[in-house]
């Protein structure tokens, strides 16, 4: 795998990353630092985790600050808009990538009634609720913004492994596409749909571990599992101008893998 270029695509930006204190949502946070935008980093309860992101971005020369709350909660989600707003301004970019994959799952026969709940509340329930919320003030800025929504390839192929993940993330679209209409044209809505990523998540899953990873390799026309980093440049580009005509979308980054349909 080539090393990516960087080029400072929200230099004068500002960013807020849901969930970037783990996995995905750390190194799309540290790219948009990369890339010149003060990034405001999410958290709910991995601050350690948050402020190593900070840490990271610090390091570069970038500036970012933490925002902690539920996004299951409309209370702490208008709570956590005033502190962004408070601190930036303005705010350009949403990216949402907070999601519930009910990773300790196995198998679609294990569901209980929590995980199922606790999937909705997080990724249907939080995601609308974040796009509602922050994608009204941007409507009061005079440049709009952007929101990237973290969706999943488990919307092309559905999952016997947590059918309520896949559920939760077809969900996506729906609120992807209302808001893309609602908030057009200042604010454009797309949903990022990565294929499997070697997050710290899914590398302790057990079926990760026990030969998943082999088989889909077996399967992926790129020949690899891309690491979070690799594909964090093409989340933001759904946020820059060169993608100015998209609004409603989603778009795959999975290595070939779900090369079916239209
Ligand atoms: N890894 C993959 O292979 C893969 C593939 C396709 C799509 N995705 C998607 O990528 C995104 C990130 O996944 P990941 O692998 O990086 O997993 P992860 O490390 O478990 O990230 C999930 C994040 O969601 C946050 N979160 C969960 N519930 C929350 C709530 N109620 N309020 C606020 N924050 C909450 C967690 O924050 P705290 O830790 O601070 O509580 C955590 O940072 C998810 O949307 C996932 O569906 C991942």
């Amino acid at each position: 795998m080539a090393e990516p270029q960087i080029f400072p695509r929200f230099a004068g930006k500002t960013v807020l990353v849901t969930g970037a204190g783990t996995g995905f949502g750390a190194e799309i946070a540290y790219r948009a630092a990369q890339e010149g935008a003060k990034v405001a980093i999410h958290y709910r309860s991995s601050k350690a985790g948050a402020e190593s992101t900070a840490a990271r971005i610090a390091a570069i020369g970038g500036e970012a600050i933490l925002v902690q709350g539920d996004i299951g909660s409309w209370a702490e989600i208008t709570r956590m808009a005033d502190e962004v707003w408070a601190a930036f301004g303005t705010l350009d970019v949403l990216v949402n990538n907070v999601g519930d994959v009910s990773s300790e799952q196995m198998s679609w026969t294990e569901l209980t009634q929590e995980s199922l709940d606790a999937v909705i509340d997080v990724d249907v329930k939080g995601t609308l609720l974040m796009t509602h919320v922050f994608g009204e003030r941007m409507l009061e800025q005079p440049n709009g913004g952007n929101i990237v929504q973290v969706g999943s390839t488990v919307i092309v192929r559905g999952s016997p492994r947590a059918p309520q993940y896949a559920a939760a993330k077809y969900a996506i679209l729906g609120i992807t596409k209302s808001y893309a209409k609602v908030l057009a044209p200042k604010v454009r809505v797309n949903t990022f749909a990565p294929g499997f990523m070697e997050t710290e998540k899914l590398l302790n899953r057990a079926d990760w571990k026990a030969g998943r990873r082999e088989t889909l390799i077996a399967q992926t026309p790129m020949g690899h599992i891309s690491p979070p980093e690799f594909v964090a440049g093409a989340c933001l580009w759904l946020a820059t101008d060169e993608a100015a005509h998209l609004t409603g979308g989603y778009l795959l980054a999975d290595g070939g893998f779900n090369m079916v349909g239209a």
